[in-house]
């Protein structure tokens, strides 16, 4: 799959909901009523990050959940791009970008968020054809000034800024005319996956979901 296919099709999952929760699950049981429960609050495209031992397990078991899109979080080597799809991803997400894990989501027809910084490398991903990428760490890259300033010389790049994203400034930077969505953990705390708070998960999903610039 060619980078600009992929640009289009990320572009498709951003535009399903202002919000991409992002979901670190350690409990494969939490996989299926968590998904169930942010799918139900409005937010179809999840996040699911390689950074537990039940990650793999947990996107296999969203993967069957109606209404669903699952992709894979924290996407390092191609290993990881590889292990995804087996497992059902359907996009996969960056912290940022090497040639090896470009040259591998191409390989596997994966589209992906690859993540971008600052101007340099969002101008080397915008080379090589990815007209979508993840802006990371947002906050702690500047923030919605910083994500502004890079869209004034750099228009044609539009970003999914993620970390340190919250209910409250998520609309600054869904205001910015080069922001698609924004991913963010804040929709499923850890406390409430623990204590299998579906109902409140539900509830920030659908705050989160009629969020606007
Ligand atoms: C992460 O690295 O976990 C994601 O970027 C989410 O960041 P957040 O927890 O600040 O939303």
């Amino acid at each position: 799959m060619t980078p600009q296919e992929i640009s289009r099709l990320t572009a498709e999952i951003c535009a399903r909901a202002p919000v991409v929760p992002v979901l670190t699950v350690k409990n494969p049981a939490h996989a299926r009523p968590l998904a169930e429960a942010l799918v139900k609050g409005g937010l179809p495209a999840l996040e699911v990050t390689l950074r537990t031992p039940a990650a793999l397990e947990v996107i296999r078991e969203m993967a069957s959940v109606d209404g669903g899109v699952v992709g894979a979080g924290t996407l390092l080597t191609p290993a990881d791009v590889l292990a995804a799809k087996e497992a059902g991803a359907r996009f996969g997400v960056s912290p940022g970008a090497t040639d090896r894990l470009l040259d591998a989501v191409e390989d596997a027809d994966l589209p992906t968020l690859p993540g971008a910084a600052t101007a340099s490398e969002a101008m080397a991903l915008l080379e090589r054809g990815y007209t979508i990428q993840k802006f990371f760490p947002a906050e702690a890259s500047g923030g919605v000034p910083a994500l502004k300033a890079i869209g004034a010389p750099i228009p044609q790049v539009r970003f999914c800024p993620t970390g340190g994203v919250s209910l409250a400034n998520a609309p600054a930077y869904l205001g910015l005319s080069n922001t698609v969505c924004v991913g963010g953990s804040w929709v499923a705390p850890n406390d409430a996956i623990e204590a299998g708070d579906w109902a409140r998960i539900e509830e920030l999903a659908r705050e989160a979901s009629k969020l606007t610039g």
